[in-house]
């Protein structure tokens, strides 16, 4: 099975580009699957569905045409399928805290809580070999690292504090429900957790196969989108995601000259700056038409711009790891940070590495797991740490 994630900055086209592409992919024989993991769905409106505005059709997969289904998930109708423990205990503690039922179920809808549900229906597809392809039409790339960032902070959280938390709580409940004025999660509670943690079990490595996951990072002719394309890249590299494909959409055609001429040649001068970024990625474009993409018809004539006839958009056309490990460094291409901006330490048999604002943690190899980071240095867009047995 494919998976095909769509990225970047509010507005810019994912949702249109994920839905062309599921259209592009049904017509050739995949059996394929759109879904939304943004909480602000808009893939009915996107395909033009004659749903209503807040129908809950789509929360399963729901039949646009042969071959392609679409699917938005719904986090109330999640909670009550999967969360409902974790949450009506969450919501017991904010009851208690004097919020009404209401504000309490409201407040129990916990960040990542969409994600992981959506996580847990791409697993569930897998393995049931339900699609061939799924396009992920993700929020903007904020919320999108938090979706691919979700199953290794989960896995953190199991391996690190799951099972003690458990434990000392299984101790001290007896005492601390006496003393404590908010009842202590049970038994039901952490079932809820394993049992979801099952439920997103390998999609870790799936994300990072580039055999398996492809991300395209979706952006616009301007240079604050194009900026913040250039970070989404190096989040989605620090994550381990192959990026394979950065698509510029909405770019002025000709015929836009007289009022736009001056933003025309910007954007030109931008793709050109781009196109330098993220060599060896490819740069594909898509005009502004002079309508909105909405409807089959339109999101059509989008994806024959995008693709011609006989291309397949789920072929992988890169499969070059972010990270690598040769004999004592650990390579990981970074094509934009710049030196300064890196951080590099030694956690446990984790390398940790920082670029700004993010951190991640990379497991090191049995065989390097007893070395440190030595030195470090940018060579060919590829940051280069060389690892040294530790002092
Ligand atoms: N190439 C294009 N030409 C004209 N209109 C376009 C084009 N691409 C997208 N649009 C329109 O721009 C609007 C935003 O597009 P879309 O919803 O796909 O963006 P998005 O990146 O998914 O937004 P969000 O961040 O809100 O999810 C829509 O009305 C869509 O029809
Ligand atoms: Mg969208």
């Amino acid at each position: 099975m494919r998976i095909l994630l769509y990225s970047g900055k509010g507005g810019v086209g994912k949702t249109s580009v994920a839905a062309a592409t599921g259209l592009h992919l049904a017509r050739r024989g995949y059996k394929t699957l759109v879904m939304s993991v943004d909480p602000a769905h808009s893939l009915a409106d996107s395909f033009a569905l004659k749903t209503s505005l807040f129908d809950a059709a789509t929360a399963d997969p729901y039949a646009v045409r042969p071959n392609l289904d679409v699917q938005e998930v719904n986090i109330q109708l999640e909670i009550k399928r999967h969360w409902q423990e974790i949450s009506s205990y969450v919501t017991s503690v904010l009851r208690t805290s004097g919020l009404s039922d209401v504000e309490a179920e409201e407040m129990a809808i916990l960040p990542g809580m969409e994600e992981l549900s959506a996580m847990m229906y791409v697993n569930q597809y897998r393995r049931g070999k339900t699609y061939d392809v799924i396009v992920l039409d993700c929020a903007p790339t904020a919320e999108s690292l938090r979706f691919i960032s979700m199953p290794t902070t989960l896995e953190w959280y199991m391996k690190h504090i799951f099972t003690v938390e458990r434990n000392v709580l299984k101790a001290i409940r007896p005492i601390a429900n006496k003393l404590s004025p908010v009842e202590l999660p049970n038994d039901s509670y952490f079932a809820n957790v394993l049992e979801l943690f099952g439920k997103i079990e390998g999609i870790d490595s799936l994300l990072e196969d580039p055999q398996a996951t492809s991300v395209r990072l979706v952006t616009n002719a301007e240079r604050m989108v194009m900026r913040e394309t250039q970070r989404a890249f190096v989040y989605f590299s620090l994550h381990g995601l192959t990026v394979d494909n950065i698509i510029v959409n909405r770019v002025l055609p000709p015929e836009a000259d007289g009022f736009f001429r001056g933003w025309r040649e910007a954007q030109a001068a931008v793709i050109g700056e781009m196109t330098g970024y993220f060599d060896p990625v490819p740069l594909r474009q898509a005009p502004l038409f002079n309508e909105e993409v909405m409807g089959i018809e339109r999101l059509d004539r989008l994806a024959e711009v995008l693709y011609s006839t006989d291309e397949d958009p789920a072929l992988v056309t890169r499969d070059e790891r972010p990270y690598t490990f040769g004999k004592n460094e650990v390579r990981l291409l970074l094509p934009f940070a710049v030196k300064g901006e890196v951080g590099l330490f030694k956690k446990g048999d984790e390398l940790v590495v920082e670029v700004g604002t993010l951190r991640r943690h990379v497991g090191l190899p049995t065989s390097m797991a007893a070395l440190e980071p030595a030195r470090a240095r940018l060579e060919d867009r590829t940051l280069v740490v060389e690892m040294r047995p530790l002092a």
